[in-house]
Parts: C-alpha cells; structure tokens; sequence
C-alpha cells in the first residue's frame, strides 16, 4: 500500500485544482486546496504539510516565490516537501525551485498519475526523514550526557561536575557503591575533556595480584624479575597524554600507594628495573566502592594519597536514595534491550512498576539494567509481567529449606552458597567477597577449588 499524508494544493486555475485534489483524495491523501499563493503562505504558517504541491505561475505570489519565503522561513526538519508545476515556458524556475530544495516538478500538461507518482515518493522521503531526525536525536540524547541517564537533583549535579571537572585536567575521585555507575562517569569526563583523543586507561587495581600491580602500572624492563623477559610500558606510559582510570582503588596495597604518591605529586616514575625516570602528563581518575576516609582512619589508607587524589570528589549515591531516577532509568534500559534482541515491549505491569520502584537495589543501576536485560529476553508479550523479574518481586516461599537431615551434607552446602552469594554481591571481585565473608583470599580459594565455582 502507499504512503498516504496531508498535501497542500495550491493552483490558481480553479478547475486544474478540483481534479488533482480528487485525485489525491481517491489515493487516501488529505487534502488542502488552495487558489491563491497569499492564502497558501498564511495555510504554511498555521499548519504543518507533508507535502506542497504548487504551480508556478499565479498572480501576485509566484511558485517560485512561496517556496523561497518557505525556505526562509522554515527550517528543514519541518518543512513539506516541495513539487512545482510548471508550464514548458517557466521551465527555468523548476531548476530555480530545485535549488532551493524542491524535490521534483511537473511539466504541464501532464497525466494525472505523474502526480500521484511523485507525491508518493515525497512522502517516501519526508517518513525516511522524520526517521533519520529521529534516530539523530536519540544519539544526542545519548551523547549529551554520554549515556548518563538520570533527572533526580542528585545525578544532575554529578553530570553538571563531571561537565565542569571535563574542561581541567584536575585528579578527579568519583565514590559510590557497586554499580551506582562510577565507571560510566569517568569515561563521560575522559571524553568531553580536550584529551579526548588520546587513550583512557583503566586499571583494575583489584583484579590485578598485588605483585603484579607496580609492573601492570609502571612497566618493566627485560630482567627486572623473573618472568619479565621482555620490557614492558606500564599503563602510565600508555596513557600518557591522556587519562588514566584507577578503578577500585581502596584495595591497593600501601607500598604501593606510596609509589603512587610519587607519581601525582612529580609525574614521575621509574619502571621496575629501570634506571631512568619517566616523565608522564595524564590525569588522574581515582574510583572506589570503599569508604578511603574510613581507610585512612584505620591506617590502611596513605592519608597524603588520599588528599592528592580527592581533590575533586564525585559521590554517586545509591539508587535507593534517589528512586526518582528509576522510571526513567526503566525506560532506558527496556528501550535498549528491546532494541538489541528486536522485541517489542509496550509496558511493564503495574504492580511490577511498584515493585521495581520500591526495590532496594543493593547492586544499584547494574543491577536494575540486569533485570530488565533478563525480564526482555524471556517475554513472550509486549508486557513485562512479575513473572519476569521475579528477583526483584520474589513469589513467597516458605523458610529455607535444608537439602537434607545429613548434617555434612547441610554445611557443604551453606558453605557453596555463602561463596556463591558473597562472589554475587562483590560482583565477581574475590578479593571483595573475602572481605564480605570475614575470610582470607587464600580461605576462599579453597573453597573456589573446593566447589568448582568460577
Ligand atoms: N545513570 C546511568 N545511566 C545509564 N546507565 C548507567 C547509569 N549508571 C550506571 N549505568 C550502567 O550500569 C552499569 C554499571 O555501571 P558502572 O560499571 O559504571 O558502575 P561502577 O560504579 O563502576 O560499578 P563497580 O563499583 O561495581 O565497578 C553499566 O552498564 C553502566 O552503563
Ligand atoms: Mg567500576
């Protein structure tokens, strides 16, 4: 079937204007009519058109003229398109109204169908460009903020910060809770800073073995130690002239720390085994899940490093503290996972909506993209039921049932899940879920080897 739309008609010889409006109409199009270009101008001003289709050649107000005051006036992005009729005679202003963006002309006489023919391909163009406008600003929606999505007062001051800190080249701290986005922040600074060319950085300070770490971010030469046989740039180096993120950097060890130190107050260091100094101009983004003031308070945090890199802090508080972000976090998150798997997802039930707007959300902002990631790919209508989420609105079950009477049996099995819950809630981090189960990492290797977990 053809595209049907709303055209303006504008011709001032009376009986050419009812045929072709019939003619339109008997195709489904809504029509205007219009005998004068005065009262076509006034018709542009008042409504909007898919398409004008208008003669040249009228008294007081041309063709050519209306189109030229459309252009003018209008922007682009909501203008009609433009065909014009023209006699053989005026063929001289077509190839004028094409410059101005006319789409196409008619040489009269012509058949009817001629029209019919280009009005359907108007509206062919005029529907692929409201989509393409549309799908230009999705991307600005996405980039102005860099895919930070939030309108609680609290997440437009974090955004309005990260703007502000983008424009220095200041050692930026960025505090939250696991998933709150703090990863997400740093990059969105990184890439509206004027580095933003040169490379960002990251290192995950605890997913790195503590003797690894120096080497990982100050490189090695050949010989340095065993196993380095090769000389290798630390991420340093490789960040040079642009930005280094320092993710998790509450578990970095104190010897460590006090390397680092050196590295924000000199930018310099010295790679291991090197002889020579390393001069570095990087900006520093330092993020952690860990409360460093509590740290340097129980002296396992340098409290000199502390100062030296809090020197312009970012808290993204929990989601919980600021439910506001949730709906719109929800449609963001549906949008992008509907897209990606090509479902269509209308809703979410009601009471789930409540459901999700009164959960705690201990893995924050992940987690809820998580859910609903889940939620979409196992619908099987446009509507996401509690079915599909039932995380978040558990069904009620009775107390927690042991496997079994056998009492080696019930501990190996506390022991599995406590591993299983603790790596969860740490987000796969060991050195973390150690820490939240009150045992060494060396303990919960063990228990890693023990139940085959990964
Ligand atoms: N405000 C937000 N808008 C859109 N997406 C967000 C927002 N906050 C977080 N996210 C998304 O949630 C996920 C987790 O974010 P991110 O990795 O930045 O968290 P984090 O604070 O670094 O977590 P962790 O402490 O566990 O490392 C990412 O996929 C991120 O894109
Ligand atoms: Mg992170």
């Amino acid at each position: 079937m053809n595209p049907t739309g709303s055209i303006l008609l504008v011709d001032d010889e009376q009986k050419l204007l009812k045929s072709l409006g019939r003619a339109l109409r008997s195709e489904g199009h809504r029509v205007v009519e219009s005998g004068s270009g005065a009262v076509a101008r006034r018709l542009l001003a008042d409504q909007t058109f898919d398409v004008l289709v208008v003669d040249n050649l009228m008294p007081e107000f041309t063709g050519l003229e209306l189109i030229r005051e459309l252009v003018a006036t209008t922007p682009e992005s909501e203008r009609p398109q433009v065909l014009i009729m023209t006699a053989y005679a005026t063929v001289q202003s077509a190839i004028e109204a094409m410059k101005l963006g006319a789409l196409d002309f008619l040489q009269k006489p012509f058949e009817v169908d001629e029209l019919l023919v280009l009005v359907t391909r108007a509206l062919e163009h005029q529907r692929l460009r409201t989509q393409h406008r549309y799908l230009i600003s999705e991307l600005d929606e996405e980039f102005n903020h860099y895919g930070i999505v939030g309108r609680s007062r609290a997440m437009q001051d974090v955004i309005q910060r990260a703007e502000l800190v983008a424009e220095s080249k200041s050692t930026v701290l960025i505090t939250g809770e696991t998933g709150t986005g703090k990863e997400l922040v740093a990059r969105a600074i990184h890439d509206r800073s004027a580095q933003r060319a040169m490379p960002l950085i990251r290192v995950n300070c605890a997913a790195i073995p503590e003797t690894l770490l120096e080497s990982e971010l100050f490189g090695h030469v050949r010989g340095a130690f065993t196993g380095a046989t090769t000389t290798k740039k630390g991420k340093f180096a490789l960040a040079d002239g642009g930005t280094i993120l320092l993710d998790e950097i509450g578990t970095m060890g104190q010897a460590l720390q006090a390397k680092l130190l050196r590295v924000l107050q000199e930018r310099e260091f010295e790679p291991l085994g090197a002889e020579r100094t390393e001069r570095v101009d990087v900006r520093v983004i330092a993020a952690t899940n860990r409360d460093l003031r509590q740290l340097v308070a129980e002296s396992r945090f340098e409290e000199d490093l502390y100062y030296r890199l809090n020197v312009i802090p970012i808290h993204i508080p929990p989601l919980r503290e600021r439910r506001e972000d949730i709906p719109v976090l929800l449609e963001h998150f549906v949008r992008k996972h509907a897209q990606r798997t090509g479902k269509r997802i209308d809703r979410i039930e009601d009471g789930v909506l409540q459901a999700l707007q009164q959960y705690e959300w201990p893995g924050n902002v992940r987690e809820l993209e998580n859910t609903i990631e889940r939620a979409v790919v196992l619908s099987t209508s446009p509507l996401i039921t509690s079915r599909s989420v039932s995380n978040v609105a558990p069904p009620v079950t009775s107390a927690p049932a042991l496997p079994s009477l056998k009492l080696h049996q019930n501990v190996e099995w506390a022991e599995r899940e406590t591993v299983r819950r603790a790596l969860d809630q740490a987000g796969g981090v060991k050195k973390d879920a150690a820490e939240l189960m009150g045992i060494s990492q060396r303990a919960l290797s063990y228990y890693l080897a023990k139940y085959r977990i990964e």
